[in-house]
């Protein structure tokens, strides 16, 4: 990057230096009009999208990802983008049990506790943000792929994926810690909590653990009181789980909704230049499992989630070249 602003400044030297000639030796102006038209001026003066060498993600032309990817639609909740259009928040109510409480209050709440600002809007020429979505496969075990995942500027885990006697498969860093109420776990002041909210008592099980912890049980027992910086808590706006589910998924079924991992890689295409997806899939032994349990046990792909479409749309991002999927072992 650093030295294509360097060429700009000497090609603007140059092309001063032309002016002035045709200005002064009278240069014929066919001639400098053939030197403007030229793709190298062209290309000196296109802004690239970002600055990534690899891949610029939001930028591509390819067709079947245009197709699906929006960027207007919002990936996290501020406090100018909470009001939830009809269809979105029927959808939305139909992945939960029936509840009595206010969404716009609930909402009020939330963002008396948590800051309530936009986030990601600096896509641009000079950003060249590397993402690592590191799912909880037990194909890291033996991977390696510790220093790999940790070279990347922006670390996501899910769940209760542990960090710590892992580290050289896994990695250290975590930058963004991926959740829900029934998945928590406690973190260090430096990491984002990114809820999902499946459900509006989500939303008040955040405001909650991050205060008087009053909110005890969800479906279950939950964590009440959570250990993690409220100022780096985000939470996913509901909007964009609906958009993943019916423009990337194109699931009809209302009882189905996306997977936390294929959830998080769209959230890191939404928020990056360049995602590269570590622990995702069954091991080379066919077993799916967790890297954190000792004895495999056999692990059900898909539960409610669709799988299978998930699974394909993975395979496709990848063979279009859009984001590198690290197999493991
Ligand atoms: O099991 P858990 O939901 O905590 O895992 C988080 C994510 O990791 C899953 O949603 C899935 O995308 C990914 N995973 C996987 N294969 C496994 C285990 C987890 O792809 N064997």
């Amino acid at each position: 990057m650093r030295s294509c602003k360097h060429m700009k400044i000497v090609f603007v030297v140059l092309l001063s230096a032309i002016i002035s000639s045709v200005t002064l030796c009278k240069v014929p102006y066919d001639q400098f009009k053939h030197l403007m038209n030229n793709s190298i001026v062209e290309r000196l003066f296109h802004e690239e999208p970002c600055a990534c060498m690899e891949r610029c993600l939001a930028a591509s032309d390819d067709e079947w990802f245009t197709e699906r990817f929006r960027q207007n639609v919002p990936p996290l909740l501020s406090l100018n983008n909470s009001v939830l259009p009809d269809n979105i928040y029927t959808w939305w109510q139909s992945l939960q049990s029936k509840s009595q409480a206010n969404y716009s209050q609930v909402i009020q709440e939330l963002f008396s506790v948590i800051p309530g600002e936009g986030h990601y809007r600096d896509a641009g020429p000079s950003r060249c943000r590397t993402c690592a979505v590191v799912g909880n496969s037990g194909n890291l075990v033996g991977s390696f792929y510790g220093p790999l995942i940790d070279s990347h500027d922006f670390v996501m885990r899910m769940n209760k994926g542990p960090v710590e006697g892992y580290e050289k498969d896994v990695g250290s860093r975590t930058t963004h810690r991926i959740m829900y109420p029934e998945s928590a776990t406690h973190l260090d002041n430096t990491t984002h909590l990114v809820l999902l909210p499946f459900k509006i008592l989500d939303i008040q099980w955040v405001t909650s653990a991050l205060t008087d912890g009053t909110v005890k049980r969800t479906r279950y027992k939950v964590i009440d009181k959570l250990q993690a910086n409220k100022d780096k808590v985000m939470v996913i706006h509901p909007a964009f789980m609906h958009y993943v589910h019916t423009t990337w998924l194109h699931i009809k079924s209302r009882r189905s909704y996306p997977s936390t991992g294929f959830l998080v890689l769209m959230f890191a295409l939404h928020i990056c230049d360049e995602v590269n997806v570590f622990g995702f899939g069954a091991n080379s032994k066919g077993t799916w499992h967790h890297y954190f349990e000792k004895m495999p046990k056999s692990f059900k792909r898909t539960g409610k989630h669709s799988g299978g479409i998930e699974h394909q749309t993975i395979l496709e991002l990848q063979e279009r070249q859009l984001i590198s999927v690290y197999r493991g072992w």
